[in-house]
């Protein structure tokens, strides 16, 4: 542990901390983009420092920054400065933008990690800049926050951070642009944008035309697959809880999350303005929903802030577009979230559930009757154990439940899955998710804007969240003890087993928008429907 020195903007301070960085220590400074963390660009030793403090790992090269364009040839930093660099400094430096070129022989084997590049920049803001001035140094800067976590847009995220791992932070205010430089390399053939920013690619194209936007901007990379930009190959940017970008409509997304929270009080949101008054969850708002540079400026603090919530399990964040500065908002927060993201469907759906013998089947097929389209969750769940990666967590999870022919054996994975509620929630965790996306993807295939997901376990599956409607269909118990007996020849234990393993009556009228009583006659039955499905195309 050190002593770190907190200081101002003033003068007098800043001279302090050059005179530390002139002593190869270590000083956090605020910029236009995040907080960097700053040392001696020339000085391995003090550049060695900076990846000890962050926990960073050896082989992500640092950028360096520099007052002024003409000190890249004075220091030797790079081997020569290519004409689109000129362009582009001229256009956006001081500013955002990080340019690669190849590097000079002064630049240390710990800056560029091995690599015979070099990343500079020129920072905008002032007290960086002064920074520079006064201690007459280029200074190699990654973001000043423990590796992995969001970057720092405030002196207070620093501290949190990096008290006494360096020796003084510079306190500067909140960082305008607030997510990190737009990186591109110029030494590649064509230039590469290797991570985005504020300046977009369309903002590059308009100065030095056609460049090219790295895979790994928006894709995950494959398992061995050499990163242009080391950075983009770790976890990054992430709280503790557990984030996962959703992708859909105003409407829909509203849905989702008040329907998540209702069933569990572990869900949050990060949204937009427009959103907030609309969810029942606690919530995050990180500017108007057209307005993207503000988005991209409280991000960091946002993602930071996620962990504050009282319980807080998982995190459900709008999915940007990654258009224009879209692009730099869906490359933080795709890899905030692991690139786990949720597509909502774009269709109606109906979710149609209710208690073994309450007669929902019954009712879908009279929807199917009206004309609605049916998605059944029993038939893709007969589909969903054809998945081979399915079959073998089966296996995995039971012992070998797998016919001579490779098919699954139904009797047999029935009866050690329900064998125990360890095993009924197994067979849940492996099939669910499959079962889920095979009928989100036959509701977004069907000939039909509205679709009724028939689902006794809408609710287990978590399929819930993704309905417009829930309709839960109820009937009292020795109503449906009678239709299960009569009807599927069900003896009195196997009736009990099934009772006592689902959602009780309760819980289906607290969580359901509409219910169906179904206690009376097969005709009274079908007048209800026949009033259910008004209801629902008049919506
Ligand atoms: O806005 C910013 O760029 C901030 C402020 C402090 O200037 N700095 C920053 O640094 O974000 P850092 O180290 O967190 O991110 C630098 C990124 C990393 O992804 C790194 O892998 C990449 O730039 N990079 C640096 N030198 C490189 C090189 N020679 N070739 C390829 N990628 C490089
Ligand atoms: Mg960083």
């Amino acid at each position: 542990m050190m002593d770190t020195l907190f200081l101002s903007n003033t003068e007098q301070d800043i001279e302090r901390a050059a005179a530390i960085l002139r002593d190869g220590g270590l000083v956090a400074m605020p910029t236009e983009t995040v907080y960097g963390l700053a040392a001696d660009a020339l000085n391995g030793n003090a550049v060695r420092g900076i990846f000890e403090a962050k926990g960073r790992p050896m082989d992500n090269p640092l950028i360096v920054h520099v007052a002024d364009f003409s000190d890249i040839d004075r220091l030797g930093l790079v081997k020569e400065v290519p004409d689109k660099a000129k362009k582009l400094a001229e256009a956006f430096w001081p500013g955002p933008l990080t340019i690669i070129m190849k590097k000079g022989g002064v630049i240390p084997d710990e800056v560029s990690a091995g690599l015979d590049t070099v990343a500079i920049r020129i920072p905008s803001h002032p007290v960086a800049h002064r920074l520079m001035e006064l201690s007459g140094l280029a200074l190699a800067a990654p973001s000043a926050n423990t590796s992995g976590k969001p970057s720092p847009t405030c002196a207070r995220h620093v501290r949190d951070d990096m008290d006494g791992r360096i020796g003084a932070i510079l306190d500067g205010g909140s960082c305008e642009v607030g997510v990190e430089s737009t990186v591109i390399t110029l030494a590649t053939k064509t230039p590469r944008i290797l991570r985005p920013g504020l300046i977009t690619r369309e903002d590059i194209e308009a100065v030095i035309g056609h460049i090219e936007v790295d895979p790994a901007v928006l894709n995950q990379l494959e398992k061995g697959e050499k990163a242009a930009s080391p950075g983009m190959k770790y976890k990054h940017y992430a709280p503790k809880a557990k984030v996962v970008l959703v992708r859909g409509s105003d409407e829909k997304f509203i849905k989702f999350i008040n329907r998540s929270y209702a069933r569990n009080k572990g869900v949050a949101a990060l949204c937009y303005d427009e959103d907030k008054a609309l969810i029942n969850a606690p919530c995050l708002t990180l500017g108007a929903e057209n307005d993207e540079e503000m988005q991209a400026q409280a991000l960091f603090d946002a993602l930071r802030a996620v962990d504050e919530i009282d319980g807080v399990k998982i995190v459900y964040a709008r999915c940007p577009s990654a258009q224009g500065v879209g692009m730099a908002l869906y490359n933080r927060m795709i890899r905030a979230a692991a690139f786990e993201v949720i597509d909502l469907p774009h269709k109606q759906l109906i979710g149609l559930t209710g208690q073994t013998g309450s007669g929902k089947s019954e009712v879908a097929r009279l929807l199917k009757a009206h004309g609605m389209y049916i998605v059944s969750a029993d038939e893709a769940a007969r589909k969903a154990v054809e998945d081979d990666a399915v079959r073998q967590a089966l296996c995995e999870a039971f012992g070998n439940v797998l016919l001579p022919d490779g098919s699954l054996d139904r009797r047999k994975t029935a009866q050690i899955a329900f064998s125990s509620p360890e095993n009924t929630a197994k067979l849940n965790e492996i099939t669910h998710p499959k079962i889920a996306r095979l009928m989100l993807d036959e509701a977004e295939a069907a000939d039909a804007d509205t679709v009724v997901f028939d689902a006794s376990q809408l609710f287990e599956s978590g399929e819930d969240a993704y309905c417009d409607v829930i309709v839960s269909v109820i009937a009292d118990r020795d109503i449906r003890i009678k239709r299960l007996t009569q009807r599927d020849g069900l003896s009195e234990e196997e009736i009990a087993l099934r009772m006592g393993v689902q959602l009780s009556e309760a819980f289906f009228k607290e969580f359901s928008d509409d219910i169906i009583d179904n206690n009376g006659t097969s005709e009274q039955l079908a007048e209800k429907v026949q009033a259910l499905y008004e209801r629902l195309v008049n919506r």
